[in-house]
């Protein structure tokens, strides 16, 4: 078995075809008579070849490409009947909880909102018995880190399937199978792809009923990936490694720079010592990502940063060559309550800041202008 950075680099190369390194694009929607393959919303070689890479990558058998990160969730959301129960991380990626609750709960599925890291709440909750534990971690805003290890055992024991986002991590530094999940979703639009050119999603797991499920649901609800977003994934793929120790040193830069700017009240991120679950990171992670949350004095300084710098930039998304600059109470975490956003701590004060790729240097600078104390 390679090294998780030579995985990413070799995959399965160019599949057999013609001795090309890179693989070919089967950019066509149908087969002819017969053979493997008949008609691409049902399978498709390229698709399949980064299926075959997420599950390695993984740690899994199985792997199913969406057409993006929210179309992964609603294929682990579509394993649901009418009058579940599911826990889900109570801070979490805005879009999964509009459609938990705008979508999902209209099919008479409770979903009840939790601190992951509290397992003796989750624990009371599991033995009134849930279908489903969903979790995020590090989660989107906030960096809270889940122990997924005791909530895979937890699951085990109440026969509930532990469901895992791992897109702030990847599967570089993060394999939440191995911990005891039973599916890990991906938005891979973000770092996995890298580029800010594609939207794609993933599921993978190791449990034949449920991949058996997911191939139904895939090909059913009509959203799995397009051959040429599929090779865009797996070009991604080919530089995550690279790219992840990067963003990850940008950001360790970015932290400590933030901890000094005169305005800013506090910054979270996993890999600060002082971060509440940077020990949990240690056990369970092989890295803390790219992202950094902070919060600063006022409303007034959180709008004067979005106006953004000369390499960063305010807008949605994270997880590519670019540092962005993303405001939750507006942009990402917008659909959430505003009771809620309180509780968890999205405020008004609160900016998320994914580091991209540029020189240490460049975004020091950059975070100097935009605090008005640089150039
Ligand atoms: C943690 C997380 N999961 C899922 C998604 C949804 O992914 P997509 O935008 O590819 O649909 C996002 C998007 O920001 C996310 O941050």
């Amino acid at each position: 078995m390679f090294d998780k950075e030579t995985q990413c680099i070799i995959g399965e190369g160019g599949n057999g075809y013609e001795a090309s390194i890179s693989p070919p694009i089967f950019q066509t929607s149908t087969f002819e008579g017969g053979g493997e393959y008949s008609y691409t919303r049902l399978s498709n070689p390229t698709r399949a070849l980064l299926e075959r890479e997420l599950a390695e990558l993984e740690g899994g058998k199985y792997a199913f490409a969406f057409s993006s990160g929210l179309a992964a969730v609603n294929g682990v959301f579509s394993l649901l009947k009418s009058g579940d129960r599911v826990l889900i991380s109570d801070d979490l990626y805005g879009g999964t909880y509009r459609m938990a609750r705008n979508i999902f709960a209209k099919y008479k599925i409770g979903f009840e909102f939790v601190d992951m890291s509290d397992t003796e709440l989750l624990e009371a909750r599991l033995k009134d018995g849930a279908a489903m534990v969903f979790a995020e971690s590090p989660t989107n805003p906030m960096m809270k880190v889940a122990p997924l290890r005791e909530i895979g055992l937890l699951c085990r024991r109440y026969s509930t399937v532990f469901a895992v986002d791992n897109t702030f991590l990847t599967p570089y530094f993060q394999n939440p199978l191995d911990l005891g999940a039973d599916l890990v979703l991906h938005s891979a639009t973000k770092y996995l792809s890298g580029h800010h050119d594609v939207l794609a999603g993933a599921v993978v797991t190791n449990r034949a009923a449920i991949a058996e499920k997911l191939k139904l649901i895939s090909m059913t609800l009509g959203n799995a990936l397009a051959p040429f977003e599929s090779w865009l994934v797996l070009r991604g793929i080919r530089t995550l490694a690279l790219r992840m120790e990067k963003h990850q040193r940008n950001a360790f830069a970015a932290a400590e720079l933030l901890k000094r700017m005169p305005k800013v009240e506090s910054v979270i991120y996993p890999g600060l010592p002082e971060h509440d679950g940077h020990g949990l990171m240690n056990d369970q992670a092989r890295g803390y990502g790219g992202v950094v949350t902070f919060s600063v004095d006022s409303a007034e300084t959180a709008k004067s940063l979005i106006r953004g710098g000369r390499i960063i930039k305010f807008a949605e998304s994270l997880g590519g060559f670019r540092s962005l600059i993303t405001y939750p109470l507006t942009q990402t975490h917008a659909s959430i309550p505003q009771e809620m956003r309180e509780r968890i701590g999205i405020t008004d004060r609160l900016l998320r800041l994914s580091v991209g790729l540029e020189s240490e240097r460049d975004i020091a600078e950059d975070l100097e202008f935009m605090f008005g104390c640089g150039y």
